[in-house]
């Protein structure tokens, strides 16, 4: 039987095709956020401060353990897939590779796995920086311990997928995108400490939305540029004879000599963006939201001169999102050369302002825009539904 026609609930679809292609109900659905990141860009991967909220755009994957070693899957978006727990290495896989890269971390792990059945499906655009592929990395995980009786430890799991990033798909990406899928909450942004993984829900204040905006520009070469970037922010923490660039100051960094121009930009970036984060987080806290309009533009201004990871893009919707009223303040989110920005807003213009920034960025650039008008939601789930 042809899997079932799209309804546009995600959740609802998943079920429906899990029936349509296994037979019978699914044992358990699990449901993964995306994610935007307030402020704390590039920060990650030298144990500084992030500040990301898990969002309501989310994947759902539906399934039921089987008998033998093997997992099949169904995906809405890629079609079939399927692959033995056995023998598991790296290969040019898609997103499969994934699914196979979490069961290889977890057989590293000492981990005794059992197969299933699954479908998933998901509304997080792809490669839009907002974390899609943490999201089904968190929901496999999330999957493997419901079947395989593995206790359930969110920033342990955090962890296991960093490590299919770095190891398995040789993306040397930091520790962000994890755990805010994995510890999201409802109406709060995260403060997370990357070195000590502790983590602090920040209620975001009723009134105000998180409106991400999709360029709908894409960049090859990300994870080269990415493994650059973090490359160029190692060597500057070895000239300044600390461990992570989280351990120097701006004075201290200004102090140490013989760093390239550009190395010192990019560490300059860093330091700068874990002061401004713990900043924004404080003016969060307080209502401030005058100083944190302010901090999300100096992000994004640092992130473009500094750390360029900025295109023209993303600097065009930022620009036309701050003129718009009710804009607390926007900037790039996630690892940048395009992808989104987010905007925060007051909700009553979010749809207006949506709206508007669409219309004046195709103006302007001859491409179309999508806007995403989203809610803080909960981290990675699982719901029984047998
Ligand atoms: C990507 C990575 C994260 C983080 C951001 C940039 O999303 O996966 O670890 O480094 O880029 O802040």
């Amino acid at each position: 039987m042809s899997p079932p026609t799209g309804t546009g609930d995600t959740r609802h679809d998943v079920q429906s095709t899990f029936e349509a292609v296994f037979g019978g109900r699914p044992d358990l659905l699990i449901r993964a956020p995306g994610r935007v990141n307030l402020i704390g860009e590039h920060t990650d991967y030298n144990d500084g401060f992030v500040f990301p909220a898990a969002i309501d755009r989310e994947l759902w994957l539906a399934l039921r353990p089987r008998t033998d070693e093997r997992v099949a899957l169904h995906s809405l978006d890629f079609g079939a897939g399927e692959f033995s727990l056995g023998g598991l290495s790296p290969g040019d896989d898609g997103w499969i590779g994934y699914l196979k890269g979490v069961a290889w971390v977890l057989t590293e792990k000492g981990h005794r796995l059992t197969g299933w059945d699954g479908v998933v499906g998901s509304d997080i655009p792809i490669g839009a920086g907002l974390s899609s592929s943490a999201a089904l990395e968190m929901a496999t995980l999330c999957a493997f311990a419901a079947v395989s009786g593995i206790p359930w430890e969110p920033r342990e799991a955090a962890l296991l997928g960093q490590r299919v990033e770095n190891q398995w798909m040789d993306v040397q990406s930091g520790i962000m995108d994890q755990l805010a899928v994995g510890l999201g909450r409802r109406d709060h942004a995260l403060l997370i400490d990357c070195r000590t993984l502790d983590v602090r829900p920040v209620p975001l204040p009723a009134g105000l939305t998180l409106v991400v905006l999709d360029t709908g520009t894409r960049r090859g070469l990300v994870d080269s540029a990415y493994n650059e970037r973090r490359q160029q922010c190692e060597t500057a923490a070895r000239a300044c004879g600390v461990p992570a660039l989280r351990d120097v100051d701006l004075a201290g960094l200004e102090s140490v000599g013989g760093l390239e121009p550009t190395v010192r930009r990019r560490a300059r970036h860093v330091v700068s963006e874990n002061g401004r984060t713990l900043e924004a987080a404080g003016a969060l806290r307080s209502g401030d939201l005058d100083h944190l309009g302010h901090l999300m533009n100096a992000s994004h201004a640092s992130l473009r001169d500094d750390f360029e990871v900025s295109t023209e893009a993303l600097d065009v919707i930022v620009d036309l999102a701050l003129r718009q009223p009710g804009c607390v303040g926007a900037r790039m989110t996630g690892a940048g050369f395009g992808g989104c920005a987010l905007a925060i807003v007051e909700e009553s213009r979010a749809a207006g302002l949506a709206r508007r920034v669409g219309e004046a960025y195709h103006d302007a650039l001859g491409i179309q825009a999508e806007a995403y008008v989203c809610g803080a939601a909960d981290g990675v789930g699982v719901l029984d539904v047998s």
